[in-house]
């Protein structure tokens, strides 16, 4: 794709977590590449100086940067001196005159906002009212909303100013390195396409454990939950392209064109087919209700009505306060018709996709000695990253300065992931209480149970 590139990056909320954490960092990695020749201007509401910025960006480099992709000393260096800072408040048009002045001769700005959601609108106002909008790119992060109505009028004060092609929404899985395998593994690997569907395939589990709590992020947990926080985005864009039919590669839409099609077909959720868990001292959280019954896991049983997939269970599981620490898929095939071949002995596909990156065949062999018995193994590729990858916001900075919107939500397909679970938000279910460090509430295991239960990532 031949769009062209932003000529500057502005970070609304540069004061903030999010610019600390991910962005400074992704910013000193494509620097590194000499991917960044452009200007990077800060704005806040913090009485800040410039340098003030700088150290701040500084610091942030030093905690969560990437060393060897930085660069040595002259290129942090030369990065800080790229940023500018701009006080003043989001809803003041002199802000916005500010900002138009310190762009200088730019004027093709990514504009990245780091800011609450409840901002977005003002910000995106500002910006168009300003006339800073104009040939401009517009970058935000999850929540989209918090459900169907609200991300649709999300989505409408977005685009009272900006083109769905200048929009990039931030799902930080679709730029991750192992889930982007998930997509090439299926289309570039002939031997997977005639099983990959209802006639081999019995039933696939996404397993997303973290073995930590909400980490001071009570607060923002109480107004998401597990539902809302991983499964209606990130786990939801895994079931994509795991179920996906292969894009065109004859034009630049067809992958989420794909992606949108897996969603339209996965029926909206029921109650039923949801279970919700609360780790045991969640309510004792700063910022948590202390009756409160948000669910900091949540397994569901969702049902793909395509004609690849009629039939076949999709399960997501999502918890915090786990055994461990991975997000892991699982695709579990038919059994084999041998009398020897018991219900439990089936072959499979595992996919890592984090800490590490796996991809595993799960087979059958004969056990040595005298009797014709089998035992499991796994044909197994093992990548571990050489510190040199890209990591997902680096990526996807790259990518929506370049214009190129295959990784990111579009519309269509936010309001098609809201659909799925709009009717199991709200507690519309009761929350369980789980012991840390275990697989949430054992009533989890109901829905799992006419194919063999949950099985924990290896
Ligand atoms: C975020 C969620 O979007 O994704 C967090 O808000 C979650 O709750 C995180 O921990 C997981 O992403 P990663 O890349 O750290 O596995």
């Amino acid at each position: 794709m031949s769009q062209p590139r932003s000529d500057a990056v502005v970070i609304f909320g540069v004061t903030g977590d999010l610019a600390y954490k991910k962005i400074f960092p992704a910013l000193q990695a494509m620097h590194g590449r000499g991917h960044l020749d452009v200007p990077v201007i800060g704005v806040a509401r913090a009485e800040w100086t410039v340098d003030q910025l700088r150290a701040r960006a500084r610091d942030s480099i030093m905690a969560n940067g990437r060393g060897v992709v930085g660069g040595g000393g002259d290129a942090l260096t030369n990065l800080l001196a790229r940023l500018e800072y701009v006080r003043g408040d989001y809803a003041d048009p002199a802000t916005y005159a500010a900002l138009r002045k310190a762009l200088g001769g730019a004027e093709r700005p990514a504009n990245y906002l780091a800011v609450p959601p409840s901002m977005f609108a003002t910000v995106v106002e500002g910006l168009g009212q300003s006339g800073c909008a104009h040939n401009a790119r517009v970058i935000i992060e999850k929540p989209f909303g918090r459900d169907l109505a609200s991300a649709r009028a999300l989505n409408q004060t977005l685009h009272a100013v900006f083109e769905e092609s200048a929009i990039f929404r931030i799902d930080h899985y679709l730029g991750k390195e192992p889930v982007q395998n998930l997509l090439l593994f299926r289309f570039a690997n002939t031997f997977l396409e005639p099983i990959w569907n209802r006639n081999y395939v019995e039933s696939v589990q996404i397993t997303m454990a973290e073995s930590f709590g909400v980490e001071g992020r009570g607060r923002f947990y109480e107004e998401a939950g597990a539902i809302r926080d991983v499964i209606q985005n990130h786990l939801m864009q895994v079931v994509g392209f795991l179920a996906m039919e292969a894009p065109l590669t004859t034009y630049a839409e067809a992958l989420r064109d794909e992606q949108v099609k897996v969603f339209r077909a996965i029926r909206p959720l029921s109650p039923e087919d949801l279970v919700r868990g609360q780790f045991r001292g969640y309510r004792q959280e700063a910022g948590v209700a202390p009756d409160s019954t948000v669910e900091t896991f949540a397994a569901v049983r969702l049902h793909v009505d395509s004609w690849r997939w009629d039939g076949v269970p999709f399960f997501i599981r999502a918890g915090k306060c786990m055994p461990v620490s991975t997000t892991e898929v699982l695709v579990t095939l038919k059994r084999a018709p041998l009398r020897r071949v018991g219900p439990e002995e089936t072959n499979h596909l595992r996919f890592r996709l984090s800490p590490d990156v796996i991809i595993a065949i799960g087979a059958r062999i004969k056990k040595s000695g005298d009797n014709m018995v089998t035992e499991p193994t796994e044909l197994k590729v093992v990548h571990q990253p050489d510190g040199d990858e890209m990591d997902a916001y680096e990526r996807l900075l790259g990518d929506a300065m370049d214009g190129d919107g295959t990784l990111f939500a579009r519309q269509d397909g936010v309001e098609a992931a809201w659909a799925i679970v709009q009717p199991i938000l709200g507690g519309v279910t009761p929350v369980h209480e789980y012991a840390p460090g275990t697989w949430g509430p054992p009533d989890a295991a109901r829905l799992t149970a006419d194919v063999g239960g949950w099985r924990a990532p290896v």
